[in-house]
């Protein structure tokens, strides 16, 4: 029998093959740096790593004293049909946990604690409530799974701890929605902010991760941050509008004169030039 190839050794982060883009991890960096500022403490889990592109950024994270554990079924069955379907289109050509075991240790000297399983197992309490600061849901988008998946974020998370939901509003995973949705109206979940992948919550103090946000100047880095208003509470939206701000090249003062003086189609065929 033939080993298997395994892809060479990722050299930065982005390498890792996977679905976490720039707006979330500058969001995920800015909350776990200011969660760890304030000297909130816990450890990190995250449900769905698939490669390990979003594991390599929250393992680098840790404080002395915290563990960070992974659920994944990587290369074992789904507990279900539907979800056996969703394995097939999406992961299994290139899933294994080997993989993601290799990309994980290019980054970090030890592995997180891998929980390789339907991440259903973890309703037994296995991770301690209230121990977590932190904790990422991106396995199944199946809504039965994903209400699961919430009430196990719920339990694990200590008091101010942050959530966050992936893929809560992608028109291929309606289910996801329904459960988040569910999880605000219904179990308290308090949005803090939306990116266009990730929703981010919390069933703690949302106006203190909101005020944590808001003390970056993202809008000075080119990312877009607005604000809406859901069932009264404020929610923030962020996004990477993909260009950071220029600084305006200074014209001189004869230039600009000259500019000004020249006939206006002189002046816009040379602007078009440029
Ligand atoms: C979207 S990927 C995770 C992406 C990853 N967080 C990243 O940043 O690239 C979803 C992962 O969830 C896993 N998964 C799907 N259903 C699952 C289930 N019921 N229990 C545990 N893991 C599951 C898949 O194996 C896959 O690796």
């Amino acid at each position: 029998m033939t080993a298997p190839v395994l892809a060479p050794a990722p050299r930065t982060p982005n390498d890792v093959p996977g679905w976490f883009w720039k707006v979330d991890q500058e969001a995920f960096d800015w909350f776990l740096d200011s969660q760890t500022a304030a000297g909130l403490t816990g450890d990190i889990l995250e449900l769905g790593t698939y490669l390990g592109r979003s594991a390599v950024l929250l393992g680098g994270h840790l404080r002395p004293g915290e563990k960070f554990t992974v659920c994944d079924l990587f290369d074992s069955s789904a507990p279900d049909e539907e979800n056996a379907a969703e394995m097939a289109m999406s992961y299994r050509k290139t899933l294994t946990r080997q993989a993601f075991e290799a990309n994980y240790l290019a980054f970090h000297e030890r592995l997180p604690e891998v929980i390789q399983a339907p991440t259903s197992v973890l309703a037994d309490g296995r991770v301690g409530a209230g121990s977590c600061r932190f904790v990422h849901v991106d396995a199944s988008h199946l809504y039965e799974h994903v209400a699961g998946d919430i009430q196990v974020a719920r339990a694990a998370l200590a008091e101010d701890g942050l959530v966050v939901l992936d893929d809560y509003r992608s028109p291929h995973t309606p289910g996801v929605a329904a459960a988040v949705w569910e999880a605000v109206a219904v179990h308290g979940l308090r949005p803090v902010c939306l990116t266009p992948e990730k929703f981010y919550g919390t069933w703690g103090d949302a106006e203190a991760a909101k005020q944590a946000l808001l003390a970056r100047d993202w809008r000075g880095e080119g990312f877009r941050l607005d604000e809406d208003v859901i069932a009264g509470a404020t929610v923030l939206r962020l996004a990477w509008d993909g260009v950071p701000p220029q600084p305006r090249p200074q014209r001189s003062a004869v230039r600009r004169l000259a500019l000004d003086l020249l006939p206006p189609a002189v002046t816009r065929a040379i602007r078009r030039a440029r």
